[in-house]
């Protein structure tokens, strides 16, 4: 990204090809879509300080999902619709324009309590995709429904034949999480259909459920969302907020999703609040926040907090989803560094760097084989990332050195093990056997990491390792 953070000077931690703010604090990713031949994301910004603050939108444009331009910010709060904070929302293209819907954030006056407040839904456009016009008559959807609590907000819209469909995350007055549904015609006048789905217990699946977005995929319809207040399980849902999915089928007829259980869509620690968007020829792409509400961000010291995943592809397969980096990221290699074939075991060093697309496949199956590791690690610092794949049980465990909260995903036992894993100056995406299993991590290692892989008999391992374009 062409972006200059606060301190130029030391940013060991800025990152180079992922999108961040020039300058402050990020959060959701907003507003995903495609309009006249260029790719717009936004997203939940405080361009003063790194820290969460009255929300912004901030901006950015991509012809090809991999190099992002920065734009000027498209939505300011402080007008009475919005006056504390443009908080989450949507885009939608109509009539050869672009249509931002977000929520209108509010608190009461003199009132410094921050859980008390209100939430409406308001609408801007733009016909060049640069500069957004706050609507006139705003807002688009003032009244909450009668049995929902003060969580009213993220609004997704889409278009369904003739008519646009909007959902909202909301709370219902017995405090538990659901999605609900409206329907317009011209995207200003909206009626309610009501709850789609909705929590079964605080516990089990949410008091709230925030940043809904629903789409049909490989032949599922698919409520992806982030549930607040789930509770931990083992080795599920051990971050602080989960982000995650139901697949089923919508009745059009009773406006009711049928649906099956609750499935996390990415294991790391950092990863929350996703938004999809179609591509002009019919992928879905999701973006998710890289980080977690309440985590620490060592990037604060050099001005700025928080950023975007790389996009990816999600593709549904027996209520399973998948996701892949985009294809368009091979845009980003500048040098392909090592292709090798190699039969080792003990600890091996195969590449050190911090801007790097490190793909990787070790044959494990019925070598006997049972444990694999995946190191990243600083070349002087003891501090790591690594990835450990039991092949007995097929138990994936990622440990870092800098927590000692462990994350977990379970696929198949005795499988080859094919990662393709994305470095950058301070994350680390893995994508494990096309997508199965993904873990999402923002890593603080003080020095240039390096990466080690170990299994406990020899085994053949098939590296390819790009130089990415930092930007
Ligand atoms: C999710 C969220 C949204 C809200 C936004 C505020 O991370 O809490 O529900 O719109 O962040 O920044």
């Amino acid at each position: 990204m062409q972006t200059t953070p606060v301190n130029t000077q030391n940013t060991p931690y800025r990152l180079g090809y992922h999108i961040a703010a020039p300058t402050g604090w990020i959060n959701d990713p907003n507003g995903f879509c495609y309009f006249k031949g260029y790719y717009h994301i936004f997203y939940q910004h405080y361009p003063d300080a790194p820290k969460w603050g009255p929300m912004h939108w901030g901006h950015a444009r991509s012809k090809d999902l991999s190099h992002w331009e920065t734009l000027p910010i498209a939505l300011t709060p402080g007008d009475p619709e919005d006056k504390d904070g443009c908080f989450s929302g949507s885009a939608i293209v109509k009539d050869d324009k672009l249509y931002l819907i977000y929520t209108g954030h509010h608190y009461y006056d003199g009132d410094d309590n921050p859980d008390h407040f209100w939430e409406n839904q308001n609408m801007a456009y733009s016909e060049d995709g640069i500069h957004f016009t706050k609507y006139a008559h705003n807002p688009i959807i003032g009244k909450m429904p009668a049995d929902n609590t003060q969580h009213f907000r993220d609004p997704k819209v889409w278009q369904h034949g003739q008519a646009y469909y909007l959902i909202l995350g909301s709370q219902g007055q017995d405090e538990l999480g659901r999605v609900i549904l409206y329907r317009s015609t011209d995207l200003v006048n909206w009626t309610y259909l009501g709850p789609i789905a909705k929590s079964q217990g605080a516990k089990q699946q949410g008091y709230m459920w925030e940043c809904p977005d629903f789409f049909h995929l490989d032949g599922q319809d698919v409520l992806l969302f982030s549930p607040q207040g789930i509770e931990a399980d083992t080795d599920k849902y051990l971050n602080l907020f989960q982000t995650g999915y139901f697949t089923g089928t919508f009745n059009a007829a009773t406006d009711h999703f049928e649906h099956g259980d609750f499935q996390e869509l990415d294991q790391g620690h950092d990863f929350y609040a996703t938004q999809t968007t179609l591509t002009p020829d019919g992928r879905r792409i999701v973006f998710g926040w890289m980080a977690m509400w309440e985590s620490t961000m060592p990037e604060t010291a050099e001005g700025w907090a928080g950023a975007l995943t790389l996009p990816r592809e999600l593709h549904c397969k027996d209520g399973h989803l998948y996701m892949t980096p985009v294809q368009e990221l091979t845009n980003l290699r500048t040098k392909h560094i090592q292709s090798a074939r190699q039969r080792l075991s003990g600890p091996t060093k195969l590449t050190q760097g911090n801007s790097q697309e490190i793909n990787l496949t070790a044959t494990l199956k019925n070598t006997g084989a049972k444990q694999f590791n995946f190191k990243l690690q600083g070349a002087q610092s003891q501090d790591f990332v690594n990835l450990n794949y039991d092949v007995t049980t097929g138990i994936l465990k990622l440990t870092r050195s800098d927590r000692n909260d462990a994350r977990y995903a379970t696929i198949k036992a005795n499988e080859n093990l094919e990662l393709q894993v994305y470095v950058d100056a301070s994350s680390l995406e893995i994508f494990i056997n096309q997508g199965t299993a993904v873990f999402t991590e923002r890593y603080y290692i003080q020095d240039t990491p390096a990466l080690w892989v170990a299994c406990d008999t020899a085994v053949t391992i098939q590296s390819d390792i790009y130089e990415l374009d930092p930007q």
